[in-house]
This record gives C-alpha cells, structure tokens and sequence, in this order.
C-alpha cells in the first residue's frame, strides 16, 4: 500500500498523563510540544504530505477557564519557539477551524506564521484550532445558503464536491490515517467529512508520551489495511 500522504491526529490524553505523575493537568498540555516535535519530523523523514494536529475542539471552551487560557498561551509559545526550525525545515503552517473565535493575542501569532510560511513547499502542518466537524459543516451550509440566496449557485448545484470545496481548506486532501492517543476511540467531532474513508488507528499510549516509534508502529499497522472505498479488493 501507499504510504498515507496524510496524517491526522486527535492528541488526546495530556490531562491524564500529569495526573498519572500527581501533576496539574496543564503541565501534560505543555509537555504535549516534545510530542507535537517529534510527529513533525517523523512526517519530515518519511515523505508525508500533511499533518493535521486537533489541538483544540469547539467543545473544548467549555473546560475551567485556566486551562482554556493555557493551552492558548501554549499555541503562542509554541510558534515563537518552533517558527524558525519550521521555515529552516520548509514546513507550510495553516489553521482550520473558526479562528475569528480565538483570542486575539494567539490569533495574531497564528496569523502571522500562517502568512510567514505560506511559500513554503515541505510538509503541511494544520493546526486544528476551535475546530469541529459539525461546526465545518455549519459554515459550508451557510455559505451555500447565502450563495443560493444571491442566486450565484443553483440548488441543484449543491454536490459532494460543492460542499469539499467550503469547508475550511478544500486544497487538502482527506487523511489516509487518523491517530487517536490515549486508548479513547471515539472521533470527538474531529474531521467528520473528510474521514469517511480514513483508516483509523488508536494506540494506548498518552500523547505526552508519544515518540517516533509510535509512528513507526502506525505505519506498520495501516500498511496491513486494505483501503476498498466501497469496491472491491
Ligand atoms: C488533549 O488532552 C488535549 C486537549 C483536548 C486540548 P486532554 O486534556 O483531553 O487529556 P485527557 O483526555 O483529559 O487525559
Ligand atoms: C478531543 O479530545 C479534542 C482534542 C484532542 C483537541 P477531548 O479530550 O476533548 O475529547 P473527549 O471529551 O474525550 O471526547
Ligand atoms: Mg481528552
């Protein structure tokens, strides 16, 4: 089989990792960039295309305020200290999710590595932020209503590919393979369009504690799928 050209993940686990060591839950969200750098260059070396990161779901605003505050103070410290490395490694940054509702401090830094990489032709990392499936879908529907409404797009019209082509970034192709750490398996409203077809693999392992050799595995595992999209093998 292809390699997966590419990869999702849901990094799920970082709360009970610093629980598991008596520590604040927060302190797994800042050891969560060890596990963020290792997936980048693993996807770096082994030629994957695109990976996506769920750093943080629509549903996740509803979390003690602390955390939320953390976890956005995190995204901002981890562009400052990983921008550089990533343009010196051709890596191209992008965001998918309702970002006009982050704050406005993170929001800028997201921005501006966004525009600050957007030349670059290496691996594809998006970041999954205030994101949610069914919150996709909503803003495409929206925009297909309101196209509808002007009379710029026909009822009959609206296909499959018309709804691809609204959601957040319509270039990126689906992903061959959704991790999920932590042993949940469960898709959290994570890509639900795009991974119709995506193979889905979910280790125990916490995603703190998630090295190279737990993509090492992932691949071995997809690589004994057999992908039939409906036909046959
Ligand atoms: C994933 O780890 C990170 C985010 C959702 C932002 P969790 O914080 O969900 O960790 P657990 O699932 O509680 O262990
Ligand atoms: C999914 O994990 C969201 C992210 C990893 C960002 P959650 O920990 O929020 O999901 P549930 O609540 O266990 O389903
Ligand atoms: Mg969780």
């Amino acid at each position: 089989m292809n390699p997966p050209v590419h990869i999702a993940i849901v990094m799920d686990g970082n709360g009970r990792w610093a629980r598991s060591r008596g520590l604040a839950r927060t302190e797994g969200h800042r050891a969560a960039e060890t596990s963020i750098h290792q997936a980048v260059e693993w996807c770096g070396e082994n030629g994957v295309g695109h990976l996506t990161l769920f750093a943080f779901s629509t549903e996740n605003w509803s979390r003690p305020r602390a955390e939320v505050s953390l976890i956005m103070s995190l995204l901002r410290s981890f562009i400052r200290r990983n921008l550089e490395e990533l343009e010196r490694k051709d890596v191209r940054i992008r965001a998918m999710g309702r970002l006009e509702g982050l704050p406005a401090g993170p929001r800028s830094d997201l921005l501006s590595a966004i525009r600050r990489t957007e030349g670059n032709g290496g691996l594809q990392l998006i970041l999954a932020l205030n994101y949610g499936g069914r919150a996709e879908l909503a803003d495409a529907a929206r925009r297909i209503a309101a196209e509808v409404a002007s009379g710029a797009l026909d009822p009959s019209a609206v296909d499959e590919e018309a709804i691809s082509r609204r959601l957040y970034l319509p270039d990126v192709p689906d992903p061959d393979l959704v991790i999920r750490t932590s042993g949940e398996q469960r898709i959290s409203n994570f890509l639900l369009w795009q991974s119709a077809y995506s193979e889905f693999h979910f280790p125990e392992v916490l995603w703190p504690d998630f090295r190279k050799e737990h993509l090492d595995e992932a691949l071995r595992v997809y690589s004994a799928r057999q992908r039939r999209f409906g036909g046959l093998a």
